[in-house]
Formats: C-alpha cells, sequence, structure tokens
C-alpha cells in the first residue's frame, strides 16, 4: 500500500442520528467521499452498542436500518463508501483480544471520555467489563482497515490515542509494521466539534432529550427550535444578551453558510453582526429563532426527502448494508491473518513452525 487514504469510523446504532452526528463527523465523511480520493469505511457499530446495552438488543435492532437510512439520507453513497455492520465482521471481535493484552486497567481508567461516560450512566463501581474496554474494540475496528484517518468529534480524541498506543506497542512488540497509526478529522468550528443540546447541555444526546434528529418533519424541528434555551439573562428584547453558551448562536455558528445567511439574514451582513446586535441589546430572541429555523428547514429538507425516497425499498437497503458488509469482512480478514502470522500463532500454515516443531 503505497499510498493510505483509508478512512474509518462509525456509529452506535442505539438511535436515530442527530444533529450533532451531522455536524461532528457525518458531515466530513461525505464530503471526504465525494473527492473521490479515499476509500472510506462506514460502521454500524452494533457491538459497541451492545457494551452498554446488553439487556436491550432490541433497541439496537431496531436502529440498524435507521441508522443506515440517515447515512444514505446525509449524503452517504454505497457506490464510493462501505457501509456495514460491525457484529459480522471476525476481525473486530478477534483482534480486541490480542490488542487487550496490551493496554493496563489503569491506561483505561485514564480515558477521560470513558470517565464521563461512567458517570453519565451512572454506572459507580459496576461498569460491564465490554463498556471498560470498548476502546480497544475501537481500535481494532479502526486498525483492522489499516484506516488512516477517522472523521470524529473531538470526545473521541482519547479513543484514537489509545488505538495509536495499541499501534505502537504491537509493532513495536511483534517487531512488524503492520497495524497503521491513525488520526483524527476534526470539524473546524468548535461549536461543531460538540454540538450542545436545544436545552443548552454541552452534548446533544438522545438520553438528554435535547436531540433535533436528521428525520424530524417540518413542524417537529419549527417546534424544537421555538422552544430552544437561549440566554436566561436577556429577559426584554432591550437587554444586553449572551451569545456565548447561547444554543441558538451556537447552531447559527454550526448551520448558517454564508448562502444560507445572504438568504435568511434580513439586516445582517454577517452573524457577527447579528451578534454583537444581541450582545448590545434590542435584538429579541423571537428573531434569532426564526432565522435559525429557516436555515435548519433549508438544511433537513433535502436530507429528509433522501431518507423518504430510500426508505421506500427496505430490501434494497438490506442488501446493500450485506454486500458492504461481506467487502469489508474481506478486507480486515487479511489484516487478522498478518496479525495472527506476526503474533506467531499461524500453526497451520506457518512453514517455520511446521519446520521447527513437525518435522
Ligand atoms: N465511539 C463512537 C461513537 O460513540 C462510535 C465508533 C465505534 C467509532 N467504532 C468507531 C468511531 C471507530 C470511529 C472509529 O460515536
Amino acid at each position: 500500500m503505497s499510498e493510505n487514504n483509508i478512512i474509518l469510523t462509525g456509529d452506535r446504532p442505539t438511535g436515530p442520528l442527530h444533529l450533532g452526528h451531522y455536524v461532528g463527523s457525518l458531515k466530513t465523511r461525505v464530503r471526504l467521499q465525494n473527492t473521490g480520493e479515499y476509500e472510506p469505511f462506514v460502521m454500524i457499530a452494533d457491538l459497541q452498542a451492545l457494551t452498554d446495552n446488553a439487556e436491550n438488543p432490541e433497541k439496537i435492532r431496531q436502529n440498524i436500518l435507521e441508522v443506515t437510512l440517515d447515512y444514505l439520507a446525509a449524503g452517504l453513497d454505497p457506490s464510493k463508501t462501505t457501509i456495514f455492520v460491525q457484529s459480522h465482521i471476525p476481525a473486530l471481535t478477534e483482534l480486541p483480544m490480542y490488542y487487550s493484552n496490551l493496554v493496563t486497567m489503569s491506561r483505561l481508567e485514564r480515558n477521560p471520555t470513558i470517565k464521563q461516560e461512567i458517570k453519565l450512566r451512572n454506572f459507580e463501581r459496576s461498569i460491564p467489563v465490554g463498556f471498560m474496554t470498548y476502546p480497544i474494540s475501537q481500535a481494532a475496528d479502526i486498525t483492522a482497515f489499516r484506516a488512516k484517518y477517522v472523521p470524529v468529534g473531538e470526545d473521541q480524541l482519547p479513543m484514537l490515542e489509545q488505538a495509536r498506543e495499541i499501534v505502537s506497542s504491537f509493532n513495536r512488540i511483534y517487531k512488524c509494521d503492520i497495524l497503521v497509526e491513525p488520526e483524527a478529522i476534526l470539524p473546524d468550528s468548535s461549536s461543531c466539534n460538540r454540538l450542545v443540546g436545544t436545552d443548552g447541555s454541552a452534548k446533544m444526546s438522545k438520553s438528554l432529550g435535547n436531540c433535533i434528529y436528521l428525520r424530524d418533519d417540518e413542524k417537529t424541528i419549527k417546534q424544537k427550535v421555538m422552544s430552544m434555551y437561549t440566554d436566561p439573562t436577556h429577559i426584554n428584547v432591550s437587554d444586553p444578551g449572551h451569545t456565548e453558551g447561547n444554543p441558538v448562536f451556537s447552531y447559527l455558528e454550526a448551520f448558517a453558510t454564508d448562502e444560507l445567511f445572504a438568504e435568511y439574514g434580513g439586516d445582517y451582513k454577517s452573524l457577527d453582526e447579528m451578534k454583537e446586535h444581541y450582545e448590545r441589546g434590542g435584538l429579541g430572541d423571537m428573531k434569532c429563532k426564526k432565522l435559525l429555523n429557516n436555515v435548519m428547514q433549508e438544511t433537513l429538507a433535502p436530507i429528509r426527502a433522501r431518507r423518504e425516497e430510500y426508505a421506500k425499498d427496505k430490501g434494497a437497503l438490506l442488501e446493500m448494508l450485506k454486500k458492504g458488509t461481506e467487502h469489508a469482512a474481506e478486507v480486515s480478514n487479511e489484516t487478522l491473518s498478518l496479525v495472527r502470522k506476526a503474533i506467531g500463532i499461524d500453526y497451520f500454515n506457518d512453514a517455520d513452525f511446521i519446520e521447527r516443531f513437525v518435522k
């Protein structure tokens, strides 16, 4: 492999995808896919979803095709991107077994994303082992495809750090250069990296009920935008307001492209000008929300239309997913057999083993 342009990323199918997924990673995937310069793999991470949903596999079953539809709706094209299901890829259950011997408990416990997720789920000490070790499984997801690039939001950086450590330990210990150190491709603005919830909390998350979903209809979007949290100190229109930490402005930053702003921004030449007015006082929340609603409707209408089109033939959808999964299994099996050889456990095909121990 002279030039490595492989991309891998994925999502847990625990619910439909929302705007946080969209600006954090989906949009980047579609952009990179359409350059034609990469070989992208996108994975429905059902194994990872099971790490904290073992008792509720039905939730995951319900979301496999939903997430697939969200992918296609957002613009992923199965003729350019391999879309596949994690649980059907043998390498993704086998590689973590080898990698887990290269990672210490204390290293896992230091992972800031894991720490935060444990808190969020109130696990205390009753953490499923599979959940605790999912960063190792995620390292397998990436390395099985020898992916160089991983488009993610910044909350996934600790996972990439862990993956790089595993790669370097593996290549050093087994004296090879099979595994590739991956790097993250982050969105370029901070409001995209960590899209806040409609209630103003730090993260858009299904369990917090503060999401706008890619599949939401026009009415739902409008209702969610109009009831969004803003600046609680901005009581009268004439009061000075805060744009920092104000989700309406975070969303405008993330979604109001120059074209959309030119179309709906009214008297304002730029978002900065509008922010200034809000901070100075004299600009009401209603006006800002109306602008945001227009921007969101324009952004989501084509996505929803594509979704409805693809949803007409679920059989074709399943077939596409199956084909993608077969291709992904093939590609990752190559890595798996190299890994077995490197460790020295490929007994039945290893000439050196046969020479020394059989003949
Ligand atoms: N942890 C990711 C999330 O919660 C999903 C994921 C699983 C992933 N495997 C991956 C992301 C590999 C990037 C690369 O969204």
